[in-house]
């Protein structure tokens, strides 16, 4: 499903949670913006290829799923900034610190955290978060696993 006026395209299931913590976010003087959500199979094939002509391939596989890989194919993804900070810089907002605190009671994680990233296969992304659901993103948190490869204890990080 599409929510045009937040520019977001994501599975009708991460949708309505989306929206609540959309809300919340703004609700609280830290609202963001959505940069990227749902990707098509095309959509990825753009993405991965713009990223191989400025990194080259090696470079590229470090920060960008291959096409058939990412996440943001499933339509359960957003990449968020806030203003002007874009990508890497948005770890150093409030808003990061916001979603820190409270994604997990909408159900959504931060995907790549910092020091795993032979585990996910990618750097740090602090603005790329999952919806994996309520239940899963507070043990998480609770329990401080950083990633779904030990949350579901299975091997990761070669997706290609
Ligand atoms: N940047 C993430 C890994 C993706 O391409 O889905
Ligand atoms: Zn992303």
């Amino acid at each position: 499903v599409t929510d045009s006026d937040n520019n977001v395209t994501l599975s009708a299931k991460a949708m309505t949670h989306f929206e609540d913590m959309f809300n919340a976010a703004a609700a609280a003087g830290q609202s963001f913006r959505v940069t990227s959500s749902y990707r098509s199979y095309a959509d990825q094939v753009s993405t991965y290829n713009y990223w191989v002509s400025t990194s080259g391939t090696t470079g590229a596989d470090t920060y960008s799923a291959r096409p058939g890989f990412s996440e943001h194919q499933t339509g359960f993804v957003v990449d968020v900034a806030a203003g002007s900070c874009v990508l890497d810089c948005f770890g150093s907002t409030t808003q990061y610190t916001w979603l820190q605190e409270h994604a997990a009671d909408y159900g959504f994680i931060q995907r790549y955290y910092a020091g795993y990233e032979s585990t996910t296969g990618y750097k740090a992304e602090e603005w790329h978060y999952r919806y994996v659901g309520k239940t899963v993103a507070k043990a998480m948190k609770t329990r401080g696993i950083k990633t779904l490869e030990e949350y579901w204890d299975i091997e990761g990080g070669d997706y290609r």
